[in-house]
C-alpha cells in the first residue's frame, strides 16, 4: 500500500485486470455485430488502423496521467492541470460511463437470460428460425430483460462494495485464461462449419467499396469501445499500478489481446451465420441468434452453452465494474462519500437507466430520438462521441500540455534501451498529431 491507496498486487493481476476491462462484450457481442453491419473485412482493417494507431498511444497517455497522479479522473486532472479546463475529459467520462454501463448491463442481462435458457437445453428449439423467434419474444416480454438487467447489476453491487483489489483482481486473474480457452475451442469448432470460407472470406478480405463515412466513426467507435478507452476508465486504474509496470508493454499486450479476442469472437460468428443461412447485417441480436445454433452442432452442447454464456457473463462484469469504477473513486474523492454510499448511488443511477434501455426492445421501442431507441442511441453517442471525444482531448493533453519530462518517466520506467526512447517519441508523435487529426477527420467525415 503506498500513498495509503489500495493497488494490484502482482505482476499478472495488473495485465489480468487490465485487459480485464478491456475484454468483454464489446469484443464478443458488439465486434461481430458491427462489424456485420459494416461489411465485414473493411470494417475489420479500419479497426485496426484505430486500434494501433491512435488506440496504443491513448491508452499510454491515460497510463501516464493515472500512474503519475494516482487519483481519479476528476483529481488527476485538477492535480496535473489546476485551474485549467482540462478536467472536462473527466466529466465526459463520468458522462460516457453512465451510458455505456446502462445499455451494456442489458446485454450483460441477455447473458444471464441464456444461462438459464442453457440449463432447459433452449426447451429443444435449435432452428434458426426457432431462436429468433425465441429471442424476439424474450426481448418483447419487457419484464424479463429488466430483471436480468437489475439482477446483473446487483451481482455488479456486490463486487463493488468488497473493494478494488480483492474484488476485481480475482477473478481476472482466472478468468481471462479461461474465456481465451473456450474461444479457441469455438473458433475451430466454426472452421469444420459447411460454409467456414464464406465467413472467413467476409471477415478478413476487405471489400474497400463497402466503405462509407458511417463504416469509418463505427470502426473508431469501436476500437475505443473496446479498448475500454476515452473516458479515464484506465486512469482510474492505472492509478493502482505499482512503479514496476511497463506502461508501453501493457498497453501493447492490452491493445493485441483485445482485438485478437474480437477477432476470434468473428471467426466463432461468421462461419456460423453463413453456414446457417443468417444475416450478417443482423444489428445488436446478432450473437444472441447465432451461438446456440453454432453450440446445438457441438456434442454435449448444453455444458458448452452454459459455460460460455457464464465466461461472457463474468466478462461482462469486470468490465462493467471498471466502469463503475470511475463513478464510484469520483463520487469517493471528489464528493467525499464513503464507499458505500458512493456504490449505491452509481448502482441505481445504473438501474433506472438500464431499465430505460431493457425495455427499448419492448414496450419503448417506438419511444425514438434522433431516429434511435434509448438502447442505440446511449450506444451510439457514447462510443462514437463521447469516447473519441475523450480521446482527443486526451491526446492533446499529453501531447501538448503534460511535461516532456513526466510522459519519458512514465513510460520508460528508469529503462535507458536505444529501442524504447525511439517508441516513446513515436507515441508522443502520434498524440500530438496523428490522433488528434485522424479522430477530428472521421468527426467531420463521419458526422457531416
Ligand atoms: N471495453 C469493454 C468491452 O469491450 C467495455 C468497457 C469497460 C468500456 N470499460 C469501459 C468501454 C470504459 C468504454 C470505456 O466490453
Amino acid at each position: 500500500m503506498e500513498n495509503g491507496r489500495a493497488q494490484f498486487s502482482t505482476k499478472l493481476g495488473v495485465v489480468a485486470v487490465t485487459v480485464g476491462s478491456a475484454v468483454g462484450l464489446g469484443n464478443i457481442w458488439r465486434f461481430p455485430f458491427e462489424a456485420g453491419i459494416h461489411g465485414g473485412g473493411a470494417f475489420l482493417l479500419l479497426n485496426l488502423f484505430f486500434v494501433f494507431v491512435i488506440g496504443v498511444p491513448v491508452i499510454c497517455a491515460e497510463f501516464i496521467i493515472g500512474r503519475h497522479t494516482g487519483s481519479n479522473v476528476r483529481t488527476a486532472f485538477r492535480k496535473v492541470a489546476p485551474g485549467k479546463a482540462w478536467g472536462v475529459v473527466g466529466f465526459i467520462g463520468l458522462l460516457a460511463s453512465i451510458l455505456i454501463i446502462s445499455f451494456y448491463s442489458v446485454v450483460a442481462g441477455w447473458t444471464m437470460e441464456y444461462i438459464y435458457q442453457s440449463f432447459t437445453g433452449f426447451s429443444g428449439v435449435h432452428s434458426v428460425e426457432g431462436l429468433h423467434d425465441r429471442f424476439d419474444a424474450f426481448a418483447a416480454s419487457n419484464w424479463r430483460p429488466a430483471m436480468w438487467t437489475v439482477l446483473f447489476l446487483l451481482c455488479n453491487y456486490v463486487i463493488l462494495v468488497r473493494g478494488v483489489e480483492k474484488g476485481i483482481e480475482k477473478m481476472s486473474n482466472i478468468l481471462m485464461p479461461l474465456l481465451f480457452l473456450i474461444l479457441i475451442i469455438f473458433a475451430v469448432h466454426s472452421l469444420t462449419l459447411p460454409a467456414a470460407s464464406e465467413g472467413l472470406e467476409f471477415l478478413f478480405n476487405p471489400d474497400f467499396s463497402k466503405i462509407t463515412p458511417r463504416v469509418v466513426l463505427g470502426a473508431m467507435g469501436q476500437a475505443f469501445f473496446s479498448l475500454s478507452l476515452g473516458l479515464g476508465c484506465l486512469i482510474t486504474y492505472s492509478s493502482y499500478f505499482t512503479r514496476k509496470t511497463g506502461l508501453m508493454k501493457t498497453a501493447f499486450l492490452t491493445a493485441g489481446l483485445d482485438t485478437l479476442v474480437a477477432v476470434l469472437a468473428g471467426v466463432i460468428i461468421f462461419p456460423a451465420v453463413f453456414s446457417f443461412g443468417q444475416e450478417p447485417a443482423a444489428g445488436p441480436k446478432l450473437v444472441f441468434e447465432v451461438l446456440p445454433s453454432v453450440f446445438a452442432n457441438l456434442p454435449g452442447s448444453m455444458f458448452w452453452s452454459a459455460a460460455f454464456f457464464v465466461l461472457l457473463f463474468l466478462a461482462s462484469l469486470t468490465s462493467t465494474i471498471s466502469m463503475s469504477e470511475i463513478q464510484i473513486a469520483y463520487f469517493m474523492e471528489e464528493r467525499n462519500m464513503r464507499r458505500s454510499g458512493a456504490t449505491n448511488l452509481s448502482v441505481l443511477i445504473a438501474m433506472v437507466l438500464g431499465v430505460g434501455c431493457a425495455l427499448s426492445f419492448g414496450c419503448l421501442g417506438n419511444l425514438k430520438i434522433g431516429g434511435m431507441t434509448l438502447f442505440n442511441l446511449f450506444d451510439y453517442v457514447s462510443s462514437n462521441i463521447l469516447l473519441p471525444v475523450g480521446g482527443f482531448l486526451l491526446s492533446l493533453f499529453v501531447g501538448w500540455s503534460l511535461k516532456r519530462s513526466i510522459i519519458v518517466k512514465e513510460l520508460l520506467n528508469g529503462s535507458d534501451s536505444r529501442w524504447q526512447r525511439r517508441l516513446v517519441g513515436g507515441i508522443v508523435f502520434c498524440l500530438r498529431f496523428i490522433a488528434p487529426v485522424c479522430i477530428l477527420a472521421v468527426f467531420v467525415y463521419g458526422l457531416l
